[in-house]
């Protein structure tokens, strides 16, 4: 036997697959070929299936859409250029497609008809069979001998006498089934095929397709008959994302899911993957592995049977639309026999397919399938009409779902309660949970469905930097700078000697770098749309912090009288006119004391105004609104939507204009802080579009608080909020408010977060069971985060810098919780006793949050500069 030729039972295809903006783009075919090459010398013999070039099937829809309005000879001077175009810029010889063009004019000049769906498939398919030529054309230019194989000597479809005549030509279905000789023989004739993808056949040899987006279905089907077991699809995106990169640019490439979860998020609209791609890959097991084309050094997303379970978990968050809604209402159709019968027999008539079902007593209601109707106008009228005989009708076409998929929804329901605040101001048409335990869905308008994916992505999705095996790094993190995230040296590792010299004699520290804090207010203040940075003094108010952000131009927001007195005999030359006072449930004296004491006051509740209004008779004061949903690193921190206390609602808003004009109290800002620690800079853009909204129905209105809540990276390779992105969308907004209107903000946070350092001594180690421990002189008496929010702080070992982690410890204070954790599970060198651990990203609610819990004092504080 030839050893060059593998039997059937040891050869193991590989089918490698790739998109449309793939194969039409010159710069990206020397991947092609060296991904097909890496392939093929791997011993497997290859097919690599192509798509039409980007946007050549749109143009021969419009060919068939325009009907005998449509010009051949267009349609062919268009595809010609488009072809001869591409096959210049990749060197080849441009008449290479001739033949191909000329059988689209033979076909076009005499058989074709627009109103035949056997034609419409045959004109499409020219397509495939275009960029199939080419593609054979361009491996062979590098070298790589390739065969072009007709996808309709392989994959036949199947049909059932009750799917329409359309359906059969257009979006057919085959079942594919393995066929060892036929895989032997092809292994025999050549190493490396390439197959147009999108076609078919059907038992009458026809050419039928396999529906738009029907490539990724040949590829799995091509699989399913030659015994592969991995399929690698090729396109322009790196794989499955936890939500649209595009509107969510947190959105988590997701590393690993199992076939049904793949199946219900390309079904309910990730667009990377088509759905009927995964039934075969199902049935015969074929492992789908998804790569971007010119990035090969990005892991993709693999689609498998052996994904692991991780227990249920939302994967994504995935909107579609438009989607069609039908409202069936009629108090009579409960317990009638056959009522839905009867309506799902217009349905069939009119050859719709309906996704969703809710029904009620007295309603049935529908959604419409976007990608399997052609729901125009005419149709739905029709539909209308006939449904009308049956009971009331209402049709809404712009809506769109939502939907939250993971395996197990129904065992983590009671864990999105607080994501489910963001549908509070919506109008939901239908929720539906499928019985598959993967989706949960809700029907809204289209025009809410952005930020509604948007905010329950922030809320469901974990964030931070891909460590797990299901979520890997985000969209930001892989494409907003090509180069990956600068990982900027850090000042504590820059200023390492200093700080150990610092520690001379003591046990535990916390060191603040003044530098870093007047950097961050000098980034702040450069944002061209604010107008005016306060610094919120809760995040640390030590008197060093606060002169340095003063004297950096910085005012100050303050949520106590302590804390205003703090600030004005720390601060030479602050005067109160210059401060904020947003208090949250203080008591009256508070208020009057800080009229007295001229301190700018920010009301956040109704009871001020109805119950003490005479004491601020005459003020001018800031109203803190809720805009309606709060976001945040931890649910604590989140400070807006029904259940946080602080803010005014905005259904109360006449209310406190009523009660502002009955005390002659001038409102002369508007506030809102919707958490803290976001990382997304379309946060304080929505809150000023709501404040925006407000302040237009209030003529005094001359400040606009956006709050803080400015996150700052909890990782080294995690991106940091993108205030340029933050700038700019506020620049745009505010074009749309009076320009005497000033636009404030007030972090906390970002000021001194990582400006601070926790130091602090080993004082011993210990191992129990399998869990290693590293013991330091203080813990959540001076860092109370990990324990309150779990917050991930990186620890280093100061002492031991150049020293690679060799051992996972548990890092530990010396508190009688057990919750006085300050970091779980970390690499860290082994460390002594007497060693200096540095605790990262401490200088915000640090020292401010810490307790004497045990009679511990909690670490003390120095500033260096
Ligand atoms: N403005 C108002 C009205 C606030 O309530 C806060 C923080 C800020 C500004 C400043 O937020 P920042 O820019 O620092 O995120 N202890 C928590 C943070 C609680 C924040 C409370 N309010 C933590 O350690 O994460």
């Amino acid at each position: 036997m030839n050893p060059q030729i593998p039997t059937a039972a040891t050869t193991h295809w590989r089918i490698l697959k790739f998109g449309g903006s793939s194969v039409a783009r010159a710069e990206n075919w020397p991947h092609i070929v060296a991904r097909v090459r890496e392939f093929s010398q791997q011993g497997q013999p290859v097919v690599v299936v192509v798509s039409a070039l980007r946007g050549v099937t749109d143009r021969l829809q419009a060919h068939i859409d325009d009907g005998a309005q449509a010009d051949n000879a267009v349609l062919l001077a268009e595809l010609g250029q488009r072809h001869r175009r591409l096959l210049e810029e990749c060197g080849l010889d441009p008449s290479a497609l001739d033949e191909t063009l000329a059988a689209l004019q033979t076909f076009l000049d005499g058989e074709y008809d627009s109103s035949s769906p056997a034609k419409q498939a045959q004109l499409l398919a020219f397509g495939e069979r275009l960029s199939s030529r080419l593609s054979v054309a361009r491996l062979e230019l590098d070298g790589v001998a390739a065969q072009w194989l007709d996808s309709r000597d392989l994959l036949v479809s199947f049909e059932t006498e009750s799917r329409s005549r359309r359906a059969r030509y257009l979006s057919a279905r085959c079942r594919p089934q393995s066929d060892p000789a036929k895989a032997k023989s092809l292994a025999k004739k050549s190493r490396v095929w390439v197959m147009p993808g999108f076609i078919a056949a059907n038992p009458g040899g026809e050419t039928v397709l396999l529906g738009r987006g029907g490539s990724d279905t040949s590829a799995t089907s091509l699989a399913a008959v030659l015994g592969a077991h991995t399929v690698d699809i090729f396109s322009d995106v790196p794989g499955l994302f936890s939500a649209d990169p595009r509107h969510v640019p947190g959105a988590r490439l997701l590393r690993q899911v199992g076939f049904r979860e793949a199946q219900e998020l390309a079904a309910m609209g990730a667009k990377a993957l088509h759905p009927a791609a995964l039934i075969p890959a199902h049935e015969h097991g074929i492992e789908i592995k998804m790569h971007q084309t010119d990035r090969p050094d990005i892991e993709g997303t693999r689609i498998t049977p052996a994904a692991r379970e991780h227990g249920a978990q939302v994967k994504a968050i995935v909107q579609r639309k438009p989607i069609t809604l039908v409202s069936l209402e009629d108090i009579g159709m409960w317990q009638q026999v056959g009522f839905l019968a009867a309506v799902f027999e217009v349905f069939r008539r009119l050859d719709l397919s309906v996704d969703q079902v809710s029904t009620s007593e007295s309603n049935v209601t529908l959604t419409l399938d976007p990608d399997a109707n052609v729901a125009d106008r005419p149709v739905l009228e029709e539909l209308a009409r006939e449904l009308g005989k049956l009971c009331k009708v209402e049709i809404l076409s712009d809506c769109a779902t939502v939907s939250l998929v993971g395996l197990g929804i129904r065992t983590i329901l009671h864990r999105l309660g607080p994501a489910l605040e963001v549908f509070e101001q919506r109008r939901i048409f239908q929720v539906s949970q499928a019985a598959n335990d993967l989706n949960l869905t809700f029907v809204v308008e289209s025009r809410h469905a952005d930020r509604l994916v948007q905010q329950l992505h922030q809320q469901v999705i974990p964030g931070g930097v891909g460590g797990d095996s299901v979520f890997g790094p985000t969209w930001e993190q892989l494409f907003r700078n090509d180069a990956g995230p600068v990982a900027t040296k850090p000042w504590w590792q820059t200023r390492r000697e200093e700080l150990i010299k610092l520690m001379d004699g003591r046990e535990c520290a916390y060191v603040y770098d003044l530098p870093s804090v007047r950097a961050a207010c000098e980034r702040l203040l450069s944002l061209g749309a604010v107008d005016r940075v306060l610094y919120s003094m809760k995040a640390n108010p030590h008197p060093e912090i606060l002169r340095t952000a003063v004297n950096a131009g910085l005012g100050i927001e303050c949520v106590s009288l302590n804390e205003a007195r703090r600030a004005l005999d720390s601060v030479n030359g602050l005067a109160a006119g210059d401060m904020l006072f947003t208090p949250n449930f203080a008591g009256r004296a508070e208020y009057r004391q800080a009229v007295e004491l001229g301190l700018p006051l920010t009301i956040d509740n109704l009871y001020v105004l109805e119950h003490w209004g005479s004491d601020l008779a005459g003020q001018s004061v800031f109203l803190r609104l809720d805009p309606g949903s709060g976001l945040g690193h931890h649910k604590l921190v989140r400070t807006a939507g029904s259940h946080a206390k602080f803010g005014i609602p905005l259904s109360e808003l006449d209310r406190a204009l009523t009660l502002c004009r009955a005390h002659d109290i001038r409102i002369r800002g508007l506030h809102a802080h919707t958490g803290s620690g976001i990382m997304h800079a379309d946060n304080w853009h929505r809150s000023l579009e709501t404040l925006g909204e407000a302040a237009r129905r209030i003529d005094s209105v001359e400040i606009i608080n956006l709050g803080g809540g400015l996150g700052v990276p909890d990782r080294a390779d995690e991106l940091p909020l993108d205030i340029a992105a933050m700038d700019g969308g506020l620049a745009q907004l505010r074009k749309q408010l009076p320009s005497s209107v000033r636009i404030w903000i007030e972090p906390g946070r970002y000021v001194v977060s990582p400006a601070g350092v926790l130091l602090a001594r080993v004082t011993q180690t210990k191992g129990k069971g399998d869990v290693r421990y590293i013991g330091l002189a203080t813990g959540m008496n001076s860092l109370i985060r990990p324990a309150l929010y779990g917050a991930w702080h990186e620890i280093v070992n100061l002492s031991r810098l150049d020293e690679g982690g060799n051992r996972v410890y548990n890092v530990v204070g010396p508190i009688c919780e057990s919750g006085d954790i300050l970091g779980l599970d970390r690499l860290l060198p082994d460390s002594r006793e007497g060693d200096i651990m540095l605790i990262a990203n401490t200088g915000a609610y640090g020292a401010a949050m810490a307790s004497h819990y045990n009679l511990r004092a909690p670490a003390p504080e120095l500033t260096l500069d």
